[in-house]
């Protein structure tokens, strides 16, 4: 039976009370309760009759999904990327797509700047050893690692949180260098030259396999890779064999594909290698603001306006 308010399929429990917003607004909210994504058929069966989809980049909608949900106005992402989103049959249908963009810069910046941190001077391996009971004296040539200060920042993708990184690495006396669709050093140049590369353009089909081998012979041996934007942008078997082989000196990563990553891909097995579960946006004050937005973007658009943050074309 169709509610007659407009129904609202949400795919996760959602921090803070962007939710009770939805309510309030006279929506009729399903909640999927699972610790985990609602599994496909889930997905498909329990947006059926929506209205509206509030979804994770962790639910794919794409043809299938908007062929079965013939009632489908509005889609709302709580994420800045929508790369898990068919943008263009979207587009085709007339149903707008909004996302979270802005307030999950600075958090994001900050865990990239982390894993600069954390890599160069080995901080996760380090602190293992201490626990482990391996801590036997200071040692003179002990734990040696890379100097950030000072050291050389390569940005790939100079958007929000690229600018946020250019921030942070003023701070730290950084010399900086970038590369970006318009504009900047061509990424050849920025991966020979840093000390540090960190990405965070988005997934596009011109980004998917952005690094693979022939990019990371490029890099320094003693240089650092750090992706907190998406896995799909790094080939996984060549940053594997470049940190075998010595090719770059450590690798830190937010976002790996695929996500999540087995506990025997053999990607773990690399050396030098920080692995994170995709935590960049993952403070309480930013996740409760990019639930707000998503919610914001929903009540917009069932109510016939423009959404606050749009996507794409329709
Ligand atoms: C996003 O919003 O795209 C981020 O990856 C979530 O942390």
């Amino acid at each position: 039976m169709i509610g007659v308010m407009p129904r609202i399929f949400v795919t996760r429990k959602l921090p803070g009370e962007a939710l009770g917003r939805l309510a309030d607004a006279g929506h009729e909210v399903d909640v999927w309760n699972g610790e985990l994504p609602p599994p496909r058929d889930e997905l498909l069966g329990r947006t059926t009759t929506a209205e509206g989809l509030l979804c994770l980049l962790t639910d794919r909608v794409d043809a299938e999904l908007l062929d079965a949900c013939p009632e489908l106005r509005a889609v709302a992402n709580m994420a800045v990327g929508t790369d898990n989103i068919d943008l263009a049959e979207c587009a085709q249908r007339g149903i707008p797509v909004g996302n979270t963009p802005g307030v999950l810069t600075e958090a994001t910046a900050d865990l990239a700047f982390a894993l600069i941190l954390a890599s160069a001077r080995h901080l996760i391996a380090a602190a293992g050893a201490v626990r482990a009971g391996h801590w036997r004296t200071w040692e003179p040539a002990g734990w040696l690692g890379q100097d950030v200060h000072g050291a050389t920042l390569g940005i790939i993708g100079l958007g929000k949180i690229g600018r946020a990184m250019v921030r942070r690495s003023e701070g730290f006396g950084m010399r900086l260098l970038h590369h970006d669709r318009t504009s900047g050093m061509s990424l050849d140049t920025v991966l020979a030259d840093s000390d540090f590369v960190s990405i965070h353009c988005p997934l596009t089909e011109q980004t998917r396999g952005l690094i693979g081998e022939r990019e990371l012979r490029q890099m320094k041996p003693t240089a650092t890779l750090v992706n907190t934007a998406r896995g799909e942008i790094v080939d996984p078997r060549a940053l594997a064999t470049a940190l075998r082989e010595g090719w770059i000196a450590g690798a830190a990563l937010d976002v790996t594909d695929p996500e999540p990553l087995a506990p025997d891909d053999p990607l773990l097995q690399a050396p030098n290698l920080i692995v994170l579960p995709h935590i960049g946006s993952a403070s309480h004050a930013t996740r409760e603001a990019m639930a707000d937005l998503a919610v914001d973007n929903l009540i917009a658009a069932l109510a016939g306006r423009a959404m606050p943050n749009p996507v794409g074309e329709s």
